[in-house]
């Protein structure tokens, strides 16, 4: 080969973000691309034998291995998973290896993620045949009424986790542009407040409106609802029985907040980081009784992104909770 390609193509390895390493019979070092140096942290390399250079035990196993032609393996550097290659060419074993981290860490969140679906329809679907059974051997108008009642219940609730999901695939997807206008605030809550109205009676829990009645936000108003529901339904839901809900909103520097705040059993500290992943629940035995899935405050995080804002959470055990979305004012 010309000196002036081999040149080229070494440089051009050097560009690799992938770690390439040559040894030759006697395990010294020929050869290291830039990104094997920096990530092995070494200096200068060549000429010297391996095991002196790199403190490694994968590596140095990998290159101890018998091999024919060729060896595949995961490795870990530094924490992180690696998938190396070892080639057998000539008598001289050529090592590449490639980070394969945050493939691994995206295919256990898809793993997680099937298997919380799956495990959230298998309950309702469970509680649905038993009713169908039941009701094929049921003659009493009364019994059957009852059942009925227990069958619309979990359609329901196999019913919000689809809608919930739709809108998360939606919103990752940014398949659907967010098309803001000038929003009167306080009609938006008002209007939650009435869909809600069921939930927080069966709990005796007040909302109270306190956004004035002109501050307007510049927002996605079917999106922004959607956050604002989830908001004020965990409220409700993670009440005490009698306990009160508050919204208010204010313009602060350059932001709008807008807080929805609640006299509730508050959230513990190691959970607040948690809370907003996807189907999280804090202490499964305490949110059984009320239903969910741990979907809404990850929306909620996703809607106040698309509008290039946060969400903010303070909370006390046994005292309450209060989140609070900051939106740039435009
Ligand atoms: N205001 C609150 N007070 C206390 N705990 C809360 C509050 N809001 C959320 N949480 C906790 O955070 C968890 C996650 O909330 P999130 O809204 O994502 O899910 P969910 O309410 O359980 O189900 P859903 O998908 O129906 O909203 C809840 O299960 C609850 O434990
Ligand atoms: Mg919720």
């Amino acid at each position: 080969m010309e000196e002036s390609l081999k040149d080229t193509l070494i440089g051009f390895l050097d560009f690799l973000k992938e770690g390439l390493i040559v040894i030759d019979q006697n395990k010294n070092i020929q050869y290291m691309n830039r990104y094997a140096k920096d990530l092995l942290n070494v200096k200068n390399p060549e000429g010297k034998r391996f095991s002196q250079v790199v403190k490694n035990n994968y590596l140095y196993s990998l290159i101890s291995a018998d091999i024919k032609n060729e060896l595949k393996e995961e490795i870990i550097i530094d924490d992180d998973i690696f998938l190396a290659k070892v080639l057998n060419i000539n008598g001289k074993k050529v090592i590449h290896f490639q980070d394969i981290t945050p493939f691994e860490i995206y295919k256990q969140a898809k793993k997680d993620f099937v298997s919380n679906v799956s495990h959230e329809l298998k309950t309702p679907i469970t509680v649905l045949k038993g009713v169908i059974e039941t009701l094929e051997n049921e003659d009493k108008m009364e019994v059957i009424k009852g059942f009925l009642k227990k069958a619309k219940k979990r359609i329901h609730q196999m019913d919000s986790l689809i809608n919930d999901l739709l809108i998360l695939a939606k919103l990752e997807s940014k398949e659907e542009k967010i098309q803001k206008k000038k929003v009167k605030l306080r009609g938006v809550v008002n209007q939650i407040i009435d869909d809600l109205q069921h939930i927080a009676s069966e709990k005796s829990v007040k909302v109270k409106n306190s956004v004035y009645s002109d501050f307007t936000v510049f927002v996605d108003e079917k999106k922004f609802s959607i956050l604002l529901k989830n908001l004020i339904e965990n409220a409700i839901k993670y009440n005490k029985q009698g306990g009160l809900v508050s919204v208010t909103a204010e313009q602060k520097d350059r932001y709008v907040l807008i807080a929805v705040s609640d006299t509730g059993i508050g959230i513990p500290k190691e959970s607040l980081p948690l809370i907003f992943e996807r189907f999280y629940r804090v202490d499964k035995s305490r949110s059984r009784n009320v239903g969910g899935t741990g979907l809404g405050l990850s929306i909620v995080k996703h809607i106040a992104e698309a509008h290039n804002g946060k969400v903010e959470v303070e909370s006390q055990i046994g005292k309450g909770s209060k989140f609070i979305v900051k939106l740039p004012v435009e």
